[in-house]
């Protein structure tokens, strides 16, 4: 990966046709807190933390900080999705750089009421662009519980493949050992891909290079 460390070139806002994507903001924890407890039965079929939902603004309101120090220090780079007019949560996304030098992970979930219109599908499309373009990675990743049809399918409909499927690999939500499918889109393949058409009128403003502000005021994306 390009940038070193610091992460310097990840993108702070990013836009698809009906979606904007930014880090997280301070005060943004009620409008959060809204779309995870309408998709509780859903977020705790499949996300770890959403076991622990539903929490308290508080609670949520730290995470945004510690979502925003890792941003800012380039180590991941978790998104809101809100709708194109940013008045409401669509759901959540990620950028997360933990399989390893050269490879980003995606990760990504939907608010129970907006699922079904493509909308995973339009976001993961971005950030797979953001990745390649962006950040120059040679692969891009999505990991994904093997009875999750549903993300599965997002990971298909985008022209990752399936490369394959680790066994027992992580203790599922419901306690269960869980087998993880393992999708991956190469950078020798991205351009020819379905994310690459379905990203193709996607736009993003660079985080800056120069060191963010402490946190002390307002919580901003520049
Ligand atoms: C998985 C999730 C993100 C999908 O969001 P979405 O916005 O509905 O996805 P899309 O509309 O882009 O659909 C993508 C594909 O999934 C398919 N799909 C949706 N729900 C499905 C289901 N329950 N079973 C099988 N396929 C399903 C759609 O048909 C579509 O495939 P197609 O293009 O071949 O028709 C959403 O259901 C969610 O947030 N689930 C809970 C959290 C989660 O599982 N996150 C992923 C963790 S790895």
């Amino acid at each position: 990966m390009r940038g070193g460390e610091r992460g310097p070139l990840a993108a702070a806002e990013i836009r698809t046709p009906r979606l904007a994507l930014r880090c997280w903001q301070r005060g943004e924890a009620p409008l959060l807190k809204d779309a995870i407890d309408s998709s509780l039965a859903e977020l705790r079929a499949w996300m770890p933390w959403a076991t622990s939902e539903p929490a308290p603004v508080a609670t949520i309101e730290e995470r945004l900080e510690g979502f925003h120090e890792e941003f800012a220090a380039g180590r991941d780079w978790m998104y809101a999705i809100f709708d194109a007019a940013g008045g409401r949560v669509v759901g959540g996304c990620g950028l997360h750089p933990r399989r390893g030098p050269g490879v980003l992970e995606i990760g990504y979930w939907i608010r129970t009421d907006l699922t079904g219109r493509g909308l995973a599908s339009e976001a993961a499309a971005a950030l797979t662009r953001v990745a390649v373009e962006r950040h120059g990675v040679a692969c891009v990743e999505i990991r994904c519980d093997a009875r999750n049809l549903a993300s599965a399918a997002v990971a298909r409909r985008l022209g990752f493949r399936h490369e394959r499927t680790l066994a027992d690999d992580l203790t599922a939500t419901d306690g269960t050992l869980r087998d993880t499918m393992v999708w991956a889109l190469f950078t020798t393949r991205y351009a020819t891909s379905p994310a690459a058409a379905l990203a193709s009128a996607v736009t993003w403003r660079d985080w800056p290079a120069e060191p963010l502000p402490p946190l002390t005021s307002p919580m901003e994306c520049p």
